[in-house]
């Protein structure tokens, strides 16, 4: 489901085919998308439509054994084509039925089926796989991937965790419905993206069922093995989606601290809807994994991740990402200040409607900082390298622009741009161009020059907070 233009997909594809090595006559995907801070991530020459899953995760052992079934649509001729998987070991791959070669380099697995794909044939990778999935830590340090607890594990995708345990095309254009079925050892439960649609025990095993319809980006996939207490129980009072269900899943010591502020869920959506518009998926809820996990929350399609009992404050930021990341998902992993700008606007606003500060007043504290300071490193439209994408730059920076935006429009525009952005890329991929152009067609007559230039785009401190 990738919007990338035809041209976009076939400039990197091009330059990727000599670094793929097997070249035989030019008809092999590329074995990235050309992103500019993860150029392996994703492949070129086609577009997935569907994942199915099928896993069973043993957490004693810890072994993952997965066969993955991906239904996409060549978008060139193709002879071979990649998918990207970390670890791992494969077992068999086929390509609509039949046995197909393949071999794997890095993070690439190239497949070659036994007949050339024609452009535009949707066709169905099988491939078997199992090992003991491995951790990924980020250009930035932090953790990610198949992150194990003392019993289970919990999977975590932002920027490319998500190739360590399934292959596919990890990379945020390439959005995609997914099925997910995972067995696990009677008593744990596995908790995914969207809704499950079957839980059932027999002998001493429970395979459970995910089905996520909207179209979900790789890196906010998620599956959680372990002992937890589950909550469903459904959001009323929202206008697009009455009888929204909603799935909490607690790992038990973090029960008491959670549950005051999970019970806010419905009055969040409730807020967010009003001010983004129609919440974009079919349910709601939430995993919180236990406290030092990782170091992070992760917005993970349907229900966010959390180590540990969140704050009311990193609430409103991982549902904000639901309208700002999962559904409106960045093009590339430049445009990261998208996700991250808007739903640190959030929390301002939330704070500003909720008796803390203005967004003004955050504004003003965050502009007294020193032109040294890491939040003036470099613009949140240009991240300086795949290390910096999640620094305050991109978070801060990134809600600065926005403020900046309101500023020159007035608040009844700034909610406008704010629900139309949404609307306007709903389950798509959009990216800073995007961005601009959206905002001045909504705003006619209003000169954005700066801004843009000074607060987007623009190296250091601007002038004139
Ligand atoms: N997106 C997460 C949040 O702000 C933070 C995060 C986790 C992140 N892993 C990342 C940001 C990797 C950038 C890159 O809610
Ligand atoms: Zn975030």
């Amino acid at each position: 489901m990738t919007r990338l233009t035809a041209a976009a997909l076939l400039a990197p594809a091009l330059a990727a085919l000599g670094a793929c090595g097997a070249g035989d006559g030019g008809a092999e995907g590329a074995a990235g998308v050309g992103d500019p801070y993860f150029p392996e991530a994703g492949n070129g020459g086609y577009d997935v439509g569907h994942y199915g899953l099928t896993l069973a995760y043993d957490p004693g052992r810890p072994r993952l054994t997965g066969t993955a079934v991906i239904t996409a649509r060549a978008t060139r001729e193709l002879t071979a084509f990649d998918l990207d998987l970390v670890g791992l070991t494969v077992g068999e791959v086929s390509v609509d039925g039949r046995a197909a070669r393949w071999r794997r380099a890095g993070q690439e697995l190239t497949v070659r089926p036994a007949r050339p794909l024609a452009r535009g044939a949707v066709f169905r990778t099988t491939v078997a796989y199992a090992g003991v999935p491995r951790t990924l830590t980020d250009p930035d340090g932090s953790e990610e991937g198949w992150l194990r607890t003392p019993d289970g594990a919990v999977a975590l995708g932002e920027p490319t965790g998500s190739a360590t345990w399934f292959p596919g095309s990890h990379h945020p254009s390439d959005k995609a419905a997914y099925d997910i079925e995972v067995t696990v050892p009677k008593g744990h439960q596995a908790v995914s993206n969207g809704e499950l649609t079957s839980e059932r025990t027999a002998g001493d095993r429970t395979v459970l069922t995910w089905r996520a319809r909207e179209p979900v980006a790789p890196y906010v996939v998620t599956v959680a093995v372990g002992r937890f207490t589950v909550t469903r129980s459904t959001v009323t009072g929202l206008r697009d989606r009455p009888g929204l269900p909603s799935y909490v899943a607690v790992v038990p010591s973090e029960v008491p601290a959670a549950r005051p502020v999970l019970a806010r869920i419905p009055a969040v959506l409730r807020w967010e809807e009003g001010l983004f518009g129609p919440y974009p998926f079919s349910s709601t809820g939430a995993v919180v994994a236990r406290r030092g996990l990782v170091g992070y929350a992760l917005e993970t399609q349907n229900r966010p991740v959390f180590p540990g009992a969140p704050d009311t404050t990193t609430l409103v930021h991982e549902l904000a990402h639901q309208w700002y990341g999962d559904s409106v998902t960045p093009r590339t992993w430049r445009d990261m200040w998208l996700n991250e700008g808007f739903a640190t606007y959030a929390e301002w606003l939330w704070a500003e409607e909720h008796g803390g500060d203005s967004a003004q007043e955050t504004f003003d504290a965050l502009y007294r900082t020193d032109a040294d300071a890491g939040l003036w490193a470099f613009p949140p439209a240009r991240p300086s390298d795949a290390a910096h994408i999640s620094d305050s730059p991109v978070y801060e920076r990134g809600a600065m622009v926005l403020h900046r935006v309101r500023r020159a429009v007035g608040d009844t525009r700034f909610r406008a741009i704010l629900r139309g952005w949404a609307t306007a890329h709903r389950h798509g991929n959009a990216d800073t161009a995007d961005f601009t152009r959206y905002v001045e067609r909504a705003a006619p007559g209003t000169d954005f020059g700066a801004v843009w230039a000074d607060w987007l785009y623009g190296e250091g401190k601007p002038k004139g907070g």
